[in-house]
């Protein structure tokens, strides 16, 4: 029953979210903002923002999701920080480089990051929506964000076109200098590349910059994981790393994506998700590893965000996911029917 209901209604956002137009009008976005926050946010929040209002409120672990009805709370905070918190960047915590599993700026890692699942505006209208549910309307100036991001890709282009030409005139009067050397000295004379690196970095550094403007300007209205396809991935281990691999698989689980805010292991976590107590002889590691990466890639309207794993991460959690083999399936099943 459950998961008929559930499926009518991921349909009807997966529809919604290919079909609208960025900057649509206002009634629109409200709409918008409404179904994605139904869809997404509220098994734990509830379809108000009210505590224990969503199914799976009571199953989280501590602390429990917010109350976002409560204005005296929810009112204290800016668009920005409600955007902010809807939409983190996950910190590398590789070993060596990166901070400590769980070195989270943010209070706890079960409330789901939906940077790398939504769009920058699907997120907006999300606020919009989030502001409503404390009697409050959101302030922030969605339309002036995406013309500052479009003026941000054309100043991005112009440095870049000024930096390539600068480049490539530099370049130009090194090798004519050699060129020149070449028949004053006559015989060859390597061109001097000390003379035009400043340029050359200049130029790699506008790139780049060309690049992330690009990239955020079409993560305003497009999802990020779209057409985006996971290879497949490399999951042998040297035996001598497997246990330190599933310990960090575990750690990862926990204390960095808050997987157990929505799946269950040994009658623990929340329930938005499937048990995964026998996900190790159920899933192909494989596939596994591809859903982490990317669930939307495999099912547009799943509402398992993507988390944004890097490929080091997901072997781990992947590895931790192909050790759960509880022996026998959910505790419900186990109970033998009593016949009076
Ligand atoms: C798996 C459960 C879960 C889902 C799904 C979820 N949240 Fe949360 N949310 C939480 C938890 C847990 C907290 C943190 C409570 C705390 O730190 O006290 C939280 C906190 C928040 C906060 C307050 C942040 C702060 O700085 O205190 C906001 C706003 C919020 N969620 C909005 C959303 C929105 C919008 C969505 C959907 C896009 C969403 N949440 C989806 C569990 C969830
Ligand atoms: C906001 C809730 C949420 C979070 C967070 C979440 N999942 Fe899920 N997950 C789901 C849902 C819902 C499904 C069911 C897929 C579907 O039908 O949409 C799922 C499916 C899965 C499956 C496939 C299960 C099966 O039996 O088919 C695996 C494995 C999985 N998730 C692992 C993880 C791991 C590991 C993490 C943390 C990195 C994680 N999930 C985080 C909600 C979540």
């Amino acid at each position: 029953m459950k998961a008929a209901r559930l499926g009518v209604i991921g349909l009807a956002v997966g529809v919604l979210g290919g079909a609208l137009i960025a900057g649509g009008c206002a009634s629109e976005q409200e709409k918008r903002g409404h179904e994605l926050y139904t869809h997404y946010c509220s098994d734990c929040h509830g379809p108000s923002g009210k505590q224990n209002e969503g199914f799976n409120w009571s199953f989280m672990p501590d602390p429990k999701p917010k109350d976002l009805s409560n204005k005296s709370e929810m009112g204290t905070f800016t668009d920005q920080e409600i955007f902010d918190t809807i939409s983190r960047d996950m910190l590398n915590t590789n070993e060596e480089e990166g901070d400590e599993i769980g070195d989270d700026d943010f209070a706890v890692p079960t409330m789901p990051t939906f940077k790398y699942t939504l769009s920058e505006d699907e997120i907006w209208a999300i606020v919009g929506h989030v502001r409503t549910l404390h009697g409050m309307k959101m302030e922030f100036n969605v339309e002036a964000r995406k013309a500052s991001l479009d003026e941000g890709l054309k100043a991005a282009q112009t440095k870049f076109d000024q930096a390539k030409q600068a480049y490539e005139e530099a370049e130009k009067k090194a090798s004519d200098e050699a060129e020149r050397k070449s028949e004053e000295l006559n015989k060859d004379v390597d061109v001097d590349e000390s003379a035009y690196a400043a340029e050359q970095e200049a130029m790699g550094v506008a790139k780049k910059e060309l690049d992330t403007a690009q990239v955020a300007l079409n993560n305003f209205s497009t999802r990020p994981g779209r057409g985006v396809s996971v290879p497949r991935p490399d999951l042998t281990v040297k035996p001598a790393e497997a246990a330190a691999l599933i310990a960090r698989g575990k750690r990862l689980y926990e204390d960095k994506y808050g997987c157990n805010g929505c799946h269950n292991l040994e009658g623990e976590g929340g329930k938005i998700g499937p048990a995964l107590d026998r996900a190790g002889f159920r899933l192909n590691a494989t596939w596994v590893y591809r859903w982490l990466k990317n669930p939307q890639a495999m099912d547009s309207a799943t509402r398992m965000p993507a988390l944004g794993l890097n490929d080091a991460d997901a072997k781990a959690v992947t590895m931790y996911v192909a050790t759960l083999r509880a022996e026998k399936s959910e505790p419900e099943e186990e109970k033998p029917v009593e016949t009076p």
